[in-house]
């Protein structure tokens, strides 16, 4: 059996996030999505908001585990059995940071495999920022998110 971990901020997860994981659990028998307690980001919703809410739009997947962590992600995915890490990419610009990101955890852990997937045309505008401001001002981002998503946005910003 082969697990891989999708680590993330999560802030919120959108459908590029989902179109990633759908993917890659037509390779991966599990996947167990990592949510990060990120002390570099100033997250919008907490991190029990974040984790719950990747737990919900992925509650009808029995291959997926939803969890959160602190501290590395290759001491997070060793404490997992994990040997693979996906990201999603969606354009030149994410190269460089997960280039950066990439070579760090293969130096800290050469046994455990980064695999990029890119990010589906109709999802590679989509981020969690611009999800956040689009909601923030009242617009619909019921294209871009799962509704569950949409209605805690809302939720939050009215
Ligand atoms: O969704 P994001 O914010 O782009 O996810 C980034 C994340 C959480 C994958 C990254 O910040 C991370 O791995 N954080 C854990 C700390 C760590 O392992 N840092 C060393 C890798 S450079």
């Amino acid at each position: 059996m082969t697990l891989a971990i999708y680590p993330g901020s999560f802030d919120p997860i959108t459908n590029g996030h989902l179109d990633v994981l759908e993917r890659a659990l037509n390779i991966f028998d599990r996947v167990n999505l990592a949510v990060a307690n990120n002390m570099e980001k100033d997250a919008f919703l907490s991190l029990e908001e974040r984790e719950e809410l990747v737990k919900k739009v992925t509650s009808s997947r029995p291959q997926v585990e939803v969890a959160s962590f602190d501290g590395l992600l290759v001491d997070f995915a060793r404490s997992q059995g994990a040997s693979v890490i996906i990201r999603g990419l969606r354009a030149v610009s994410d190269f460089e940071y997960e280039f950066q990101m990439s070579m760090m955890n293969k130096r800290l852990a050469g046994d455990i495999e980064m695999i990029y997937m890119m990010t589906g045309p109709d999802h590679s505008f989509v981020s969690s920022s611009t999800v956040k401001e689009v909601a923030r001002l009242g617009g619909d981002i019921s294209s871009v998110v799962p509704p569950a998503v949409k209605e805690e946005l809302e939720k939050k910003y009215n």
